[in-house]
Order: structure tokens, then sequence, then C-alpha cells
């Protein structure tokens, strides 16, 4: 195998060299299982020069979009195949003082929590779906984002602590960052194949240990199998030979490694992969790229 280990980064790395991020990073509004939050100083190191050579970021895994909001690109393409997700993301760019006010009047307790959950979503408005959405995901079991074959939300309450650790003026910020960015409900695979020379693809898809490991399926949207690793892999082979440049976070499991045989791979010291929330010595995550990350610095 012709996979290069490099280096790896430093626990209290400078996020990007040369000072290219256009604002102060602003945190992720949702919270959200293998979330890169906690990882942003060492990622923004291998990612922050490459982002910079490109015209627009594409993040086709959004989730919480932490590096999308740390970077904050003047242009950008956001896609996930969760619709809830992309339609919260919707409504706050068009309303962020509409959706403020929707999700301050939920209330906090249990029963409150269970009925907004069974809400029929069908009959609401853009920013009410924002804001149910945004409160579930703010008051539920660890932020977990889990819907049954349905396609409901199913997770359990999770209480109220983390509902106010954001603000109106977060939700402002947020929505300011989201209008230089294309928002769309889509499997990677299109997104990565629309893509042109000049975008910088950053994927941080779901992932298991390997192969042939369980997976701890945190949002069960739909199962990211070891298929959708493969699907993944060639898709990013056929952007490299189209010269755009990738970066993915993924498991440092040998069986999905393999895939991206001739690639560069960075472990980082610490990460957020085998327990909810929780930054471990051994993560078992890597950083995948394209390019060389320490010519680009
Ligand atoms: C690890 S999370 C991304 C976390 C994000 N980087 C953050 O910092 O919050 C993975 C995301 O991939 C989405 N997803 C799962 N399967 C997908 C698919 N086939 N195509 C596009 N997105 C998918 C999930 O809905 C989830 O939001």
């Amino acid at each position: 195998m012709t996979v290069v280990i490099g280096h790896r980064a430093s626990e209290d790395a400078v996020p990007v060299q040369g000072g290219k991020i256009r604002d102060e990073p602003t945190s992720p509004l949702i919270r959200y299982p293998g979330g890169k939050q906690k990882l942003l100083s060492s990622l923004l190191c291998y990612l922050g020069p490459a982002h910079t050579m490109c015209e627009r970021f594409v993040e086709p895994f959004v989730g919480g979009g932490a590096v999308f909001f740390a970077l904050n690109p003047k242009r950008a393409l956001l896609a996930d195949i969760s619709k809830d997700l992309i339609d919260l993301y919707r409504g706050i760019r068009r309303a962020p003082s509409r959706v403020w006010q929707l999700y301050s009047t939920y209330e906090p307790t249990r029963e409150a929590y269970y009925a907004a959950r069974a809400k029929d979503r069908s009959c609401l408005s853009l920013e009410q779906r924002a804001a149910l959405t945004l409160y579930l995901n703010r008051t539920c079991f660890r932020g977990m984002w889990r819907v049954n074959r349905a396609g409901r939300f199913n997770v359990a309450y999770g209480g109220e602590d983390r509902r106010w650790a954001i603000s109106q003026t977060d939700m402002k910020e947020v929505a300011k960052r989201l209008h230089g960015a294309q928002l769309k409900c889509s499997d990677f695979e299109t997104v990565i194949d629309t893509c042109n020379p000049g975008d910088f693809i950053f994927a941080d898809p779901p992932y298991s240990p390997g192969e042939l490991e369980p997976r701890r399926d945190h949002y069960i949207y739909s199962q990211f199998t070891f298929r959708d690793h493969k699907r993944l892999a060639s898709a990013l082979r056929r952007a490299t030979k189209h010269s755009i440049l990738w970066a993915l976070t993924t498991s440092s499991h040998p069986s999905i490694v393999g895939l991206f045989e001739g690639s560069h791979v960075i472990s980082f010291s610490k990460g957020t992969s085998r327990r909810l929330g929780i930054l471990e010595a051994d993560p078992g995550e890597v950083l995948i790229c394209n390019y060389d990350p320490w010519e680009v610095q």
C-alpha cells in the first residue's frame, strides 16, 4: 500500500497558518455526534491553506458544519442527505429572528418535548420547521440525530442543559455566514460529481470502525455502509482526476484507509469517534487528503 502516514498535528496547533479566516470563527448552532468542533485547531492547519487556494468550499456531509462556520468561506455548497437539517439552515438564513422567536416559545419540559417530537411537520412553515428541529436537537439526548424507518425523529428527551448555550446573536451570525452558501439536500455522490476545478471538498461522512465491525448508529437516517465508503472513495478518485482538491475525515481502520491508496493520511493525537462527545487519546480517526498538506502551507 502506498498510503503516506503523516506526522501528528500538535494539540495546540495554530488554526490556519497565514491568518486567512475572514472573521472570528463562529460555533455551530446545532449539536452533532461526530461534529468536528473539538478537532478544529488541528483540522484547520491542514484544510485552511488548501481552502484558500480555491474559489468554492464544498461540504457534502455538512451536519453541524463546524469546519464551514470556522472557515467562513465567501462561496460554498453545503449538502446533506437529511432534509430536516438542510431546511433548518434554509429557515435560519431566511428569517433568523423569526426562527429564534419560535424556538424561544417551546416549553422546557419532558411532556412538551415529546409533544413537539410528535408534531406533523407537513403543515408547518419553513421557519416553524427550523425552530422545531433546533429545539429537538438542543433538548434531545446528547444531540443524537436519529430517525425511524418512517423518517420521524425518535431520540429521547435529554434535558434543558444545552438549550440556551446559543443566543439570538449566534443565530444572526450563522444566517450571515450562510448567505454565500448554496444549500442542497442530496446524496454525496451527486454533489462530488458536479464539482469543478477550483472547488475544495471537505468530506466528513458517518464512520464505523471498519468493514466488519458493528456500526455506532448515531444518525440512522440512512445507514452508511462499507459500500457507501467505497462509493465515496470512487467519487473522490474521480474528483482527483479533474484536479479538484479534497480532504476527508474517516475511520483509521485499514479496510477504510486502504480505499484511499496513494493519498496522504494524517492521524490525530485526539479525536471524537469512539464515545459521544468525548475526546479520546486513540480516536481511530484520520484525515486523508489528495494534496500534500505540508507543501500547501
Ligand atoms: C459526521 S456527520 C457530519 C458532521 C459535521 N462535519 C460536523 O462538524 O458537525 C455526517 C453527516 O452525513 C450525513 N449523511 C449520511 N449519509 C449521507 C449520504 N449518503 N449523503 C450525504 N450526506 C449523508 C448525515 O446526515 C450527517 O449529517
